[in-house]
């Protein structure tokens, strides 16, 4: 690797299942990287914690570790701080960071609501200080090649609708009363969990606009409730310059029946995305419309590298934000983040869901 590459010194916040994915993907030897990753401190509600996590997921690393979230924000060492908790707490891990003079990547969703977003980013731009919601799949270098085909290709025509699905089965009544599925106060729910993934995939794919100039699709939502918490929601996105259309839907009900995660449709063809996930998208093919209008072609596939699960793409791109003295991400700027949260925000009005901190 050059040694004219950025470093960047990670302070991580807390050591659930979302840390442990992010920071093994960090230390992956990379031939392709564009910044040299350091484990610096790991913050956790107890050290042993943060020893066993740190054995565990960057065993060659030698961070610090802290029995406390505080003494992350606090070390000298650490260029940007990673936010790996549940929904709730991030606004306020966010503000501690922030007032600590750190930079800051935070998980998604990137709080309960956009006044809590708006709250947060403010800090930020008073602090001088980076801050980044940590919305991963934006930064896939499929995204790109896919927007590209879309838009300036036009290999399929006219955009004129779009699908995508998460599914996640989960046990509600028997998981332990801590878990950020359970409850509301915690941002429980599928909505801000996974299906602010379809809803990425919408704006990406209806939008010909980059994010700081997106159109405001209008949303017409319906979810439902099981055990005082939303367990599936089905959305239609409608963007009113073009008419076009997405259809975007998650569940906690049920485990995922296909490979499909994002179908786009055209004028003259469709692309089928596929992966583990939504989040996880692997390749894409794009199927070309036949001349009898009504089969199409064999497809075209477009494969990516796979580096891990994924993360290094968002972990790099913050390298380098950082490093040129940028405070916004120009693929998730602070703009980009309120309006998921707006968006979000409105499809939880429509669809019957609240939490505590709406009313704050
Ligand atoms: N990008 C993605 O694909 C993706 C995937 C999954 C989740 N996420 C996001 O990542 C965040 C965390 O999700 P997760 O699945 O990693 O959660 P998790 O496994 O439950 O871990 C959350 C961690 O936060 C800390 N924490 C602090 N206060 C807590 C509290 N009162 N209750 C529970 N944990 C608390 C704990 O770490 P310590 O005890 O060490 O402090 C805990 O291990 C969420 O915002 C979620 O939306 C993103």
């Amino acid at each position: 690797m050059s040694s004219n590459f950025p470093t960047c010194r990670w302070g991580i916040v807390s050591t659930g299942m979302i840390a442990s994915w992010f920071v093994a993907d960090l230390v992956l030897d990379r031939p392709d990287a564009k910044a040299k990753h350091i484990i610096q401190s790991i913050g956790s509600s107890s050290v042993q914690k943060g020893k066993d996590f740190a054995s565990k997921f960057c065993p060659q690393s030698s961070p610090t570790i802290y029995g406390s979230y505080e003494e992350v924000y606090a070390d000298p060492s650490v260029d940007c701080v990673y936010i790996g908790t549940p929904i709730s707490f991030h606004k306020q891990n966010c503000l501690d960071a922030i007032a600590a003079g750190k930079n800051v990547l935070c998980e998604k969703a990137f709080t309960m609501n956009a006044r809590e977003a708006k709250e947060v980013f403010e800090a930020a731009q008073k602090k001088g200080v980076y801050v980044h919601e940590a919305m991963w799949l934006r930064h896939r270098p499929m995204v790109a090649k896919l927007r590209q085909l879309l838009y300036q290709d036009r290999v399929i025509g006219d955009v004129f609708r779009m699908s995508s699905d998460f599914f996640d089965r989960l046990d509600i009544p028997n998981l332990p009363e801590t878990s950020r599925y359970k409850h509301p106060k915690f941002g429980a729910g599928t909505l801000l969990d996974i299906g602010i993934y379809p809803l990425t995939w919408a704006l990406l794919t209806l939008d010909s606009n980059t994010p700081d100039n997106a159109e405001r699709p209008k949303v017409l939502a319906s979810q439902t409730h099981l055990h005082g918490v939303e367990v599936t929601s089905s959305i239609v996105v409608q963007y009113p310059s073009s008419g076009r259309q997405g259809v975007i839907t998650s569940t906690h009900m049920s485990s995922k029946p296909s490979n499909l995660v994002c179908r786009v449709y055209g004028t003259e063809g469709y692309i089928d995305v596929t992966g583990e996930a939504p989040s996880m998208p692997h390749f894409f093919t794009v199927y070309g419309r036949k001349e009898d209008y009504q089969t199409f072609d064999q497809g075209r596939k477009y494969e990516f590298p796979h580096v891990g699960l994924g993360f290094i793409f968002e972990a790099d791109n913050t390298a380098l934000d950082i490093a040129a003295g940028r405070k916004e991400s120009a693929i998730m700027p602070w703009q980009e983040t309120i309006r998921v949260m707006e968006l979000m925000d409105e499809i939880r009005k429509q669809g019957g869901t609240e939490y505590p901190q709406d009313h704050e």
